[in-house]
């Protein structure tokens, strides 16, 4: 059987494309966006992910126009109630990644909420990040450091880290046509293998998924080793 990505990371690329389509509003398609999410989520599960990140809310995105942030604020309210009793039903452990200073008080009670709800479960790490950026996630942990009089090392820092709970990404995927990595997981991507779909992300099925998940099985992942050394057929021949 081939090798199943301990942890999978997204960019959800193509939501607005999706509507802009179908002449609706940009806020249709990240409704159908959280749709996919939803289905992504429980397929992760089922074929034993163990860790999916996912990219719902770049610090940059408040530039976009004040009707679609202020709609994707309401999905993240929405989810909150509707969605996080389902998940926690799934037994999904949930942790919200990046800066909430800026978000509500009403939406930073709820995500506190939904971590505390569904901390001891276990099937599977679902790590949500919201307005985050992988620039302020190596400037907050270096501070951090900085503020206890740590020295900065790459051990340091990487504990430091919004995602030190969980290990690196294996696979980063990408749909909406796009290849670029736009400031997500900057720091954990730098060894994960990177796939790029050519769908926009509500129409990123299961199978498109799996299609992924095959090609992370067919990749040779070597750190900075050689072929001969990471693969024991070889090493022999
Ligand atoms: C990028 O597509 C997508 C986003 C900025 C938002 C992603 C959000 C979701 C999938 C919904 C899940 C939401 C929550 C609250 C968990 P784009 O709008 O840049 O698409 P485009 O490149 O076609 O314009």
């Amino acid at each position: 059987m081939a090798a199943i990505p301990h942890h999978i990371a997204i960019v959800m690329d193509g939501n607005g494309r999706w509507a802009t389509r179908r002449f609706l509003p940009r806020v249709a398609g990240h409704k159908k966006g959280l749709d996919a999410l939803r289905v992504c989520v429980r397929h992760c599960g089922e074929v034993g992910v163990k860790v999916l990140t996912v990219f719902a809310f770049s610090s940059e995105n408040w530039n976009r126009p004040p009707e679609e942030v202020s709609g994707l604020m309401e999905l993240l309210a929405g989810a909150l109630s509707r969605e996080v009793p389902q998940l926690h039903g799934e037994g999904v452990r949930i942790h919200f990644i990046g800066d909430r200073s800026r978000l509500s008080d009403k939406v930073q009670a709820g995500l506190a909420q939904a971590e505390k709800a569904t901390a001891g479960n276990t099937r599977l790490v679902f790590n949500i990040c919201f307005n985050y950026g992988g620039r302020w996630d190596v400037a907050q942990a270096a501070a951090c450091l900085a503020a206890r009089g740590e020295p900065i090392t790459e051990h340091s820092l990487d504990r430091a880290m919004a995602l030190a709970h969980v290990s690196d990404p294996d696979l980063l995927i990408r749909t909406g046509g796009e290849q670029r990595i736009s400031n997500f997981l900057l720091w954990q991507a730098a060894y994960s293998e990177l796939y790029f779909s050519d769908k926009l992300w509500p129409d990123f099925d299961p199978a498109a998924l799996d299609a992924a998940i095959a090609d992370y099985g067919r990749r040779e992942r070597r750190f900075g080793r050689t072929s001969e050394q990471t693969t024991p057929a070889r090493q022999a021949a």
